[in-house]
């Protein structure tokens, strides 16, 4: 059968029609709001090169946190700042320091809420690197012990999660074996699994003041030109005991997305990073594109690429606009 038989608009038509066949939905439990906490802050702190969010005091995000938990968004993820930066990174596994604190107290306060945390270095050594630094390399046990120790302590402090996001090789094995060991059997760990070195995390870099003293992330982050690689990454993440596979960056990354859900039966989220967030907000706010819209198209993207979730910067505005509710927007 083909035209003129055969005819693809009859059902783009009618609204009803249209609603009826949509393949996919963008809804309100496919939402992580990632966070930033800075110690010491004693009001939140707006971060300009991402319009809307902020560097949240200890008061600020426990009042965030609860506002998103009264939107119904199912979780978020939490990335700290400490006041201090050295080349030890002992406050990353500190049970007293900024990212400790603050889960043990959304833990109290938002019951619904899922705390995810993101377990990295880079926040809390001098020279920004995800990794402890020898003779200009990224030495990969060493950092992974004290990845380790950071995951441990998060766990300790009440995360429901924890996800490393740091690439050193062998650190999802390290982090099982650790959290089983201290009674966390229980505790999924969040793999990002497909982490490209992409220029898309410069805002991030801003918001989290993490950005390398000098080289860049190469020798730990994947080239975004390799697709199969990916599928090595998420192979050995999967055989190490992580839960959950993340893609990131999630724009542009569909192809990689949708392999790695294909060959894995396996749970997959997706990073829409701070980048994809900056460049649509600013394009908004010139009135050259339709934030709304922009937004929902990107993101069902990501769920037509086979994302089960996502993490977006847009998760509470997303619930604010009140479109999730009614799934589609066409
Ligand atoms: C730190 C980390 C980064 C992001 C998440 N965790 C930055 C980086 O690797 O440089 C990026 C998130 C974003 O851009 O929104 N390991
Ligand atoms: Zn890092």
């Amino acid at each position: 059968m083909k035209y003129p038989f055969v005819r693809l608009r009859r059902l783009r038509e009618d609204p009803r029609w249209r609603s009826l066949v949509t393949e996919h939905h963008l809804l309100l439990k496919d939402l992580i709001q990632p966070l930033f906490i800075k110690e010491g802050l004693t009001r939140p702190l707006a971060i300009p090169s991402m319009p809307g969010q902020c560097q949240h005091s200890e008061k600020s995000l426990l009042e965030e946190a609860q506002r998103l938990e009264s939107l119904g968004i199912p979780g978020i993820i939490l990335f700290g700042i400490p006041s201090r930066k050295n080349l030890s990174g002992r406050e990353a596994f500190s049970q007293n320091g900024v990212i400790q604190r603050s889960v043990q107290k959304i833990k109290k306060a938002c019951k619904d809420l899922l705390v995810i945390t993101d377990v990295c270095l880079c926040e809390y050594l001098s020279h920004g690197h995800c990794g402890h630094v020898k003779r200009g390399r990224i030495m990969n046990d060493e950092s992974v012990r004290t990845i380790t120790r950071a995951a441990l302590s998060h766990a300790r402090a009440g995360a429901d999660a924890v996800a490393p996001s740091d690439m050193m090789d062998g650190r999802i094995l390290a982090i099982r074996r650790l959290l089983d060991d201290k009674d966390f059997k229980h505790l999924p760990v969040i793999s990002y699994a497909v982490k490209y070195a992409s220029a898309f995390y410069a805002p991030f870099r801003e918001a989290a003041e993490s950005a390398p003293s000098f080289g860049d992330r190469s020798s730990y982050q994947m080239n975004p030109a390799n697709a199969q690689e990916a599928l090595r990454e998420a192979q050995t993440d999967l055989e190490e005991g992580a839960d959950v596979l993340l893609v990131k960056p999630a724009l542009g990354f569909g192809d990689v997305i949708r392999q790695v859900k294909d060959r894995f039966a396996c749970p997959v989220g997706c990073f829409s990073v701070s980048g994809e967030y900056s460049m649509i907000k600013a394009a908004a706010q010139n009135g050259w594109l339709d934030e709304k819209k922009t937004v929902m198209e990107t993101h069902l993207s990501m769920k037509r690429a086979g994302a089960n979730f996502i993490l977006t910067y847009w998760a509470k505005e997303l619930a604010e606009w009140g479109l999730l509710k009614n799934k589609t927007i066409r």
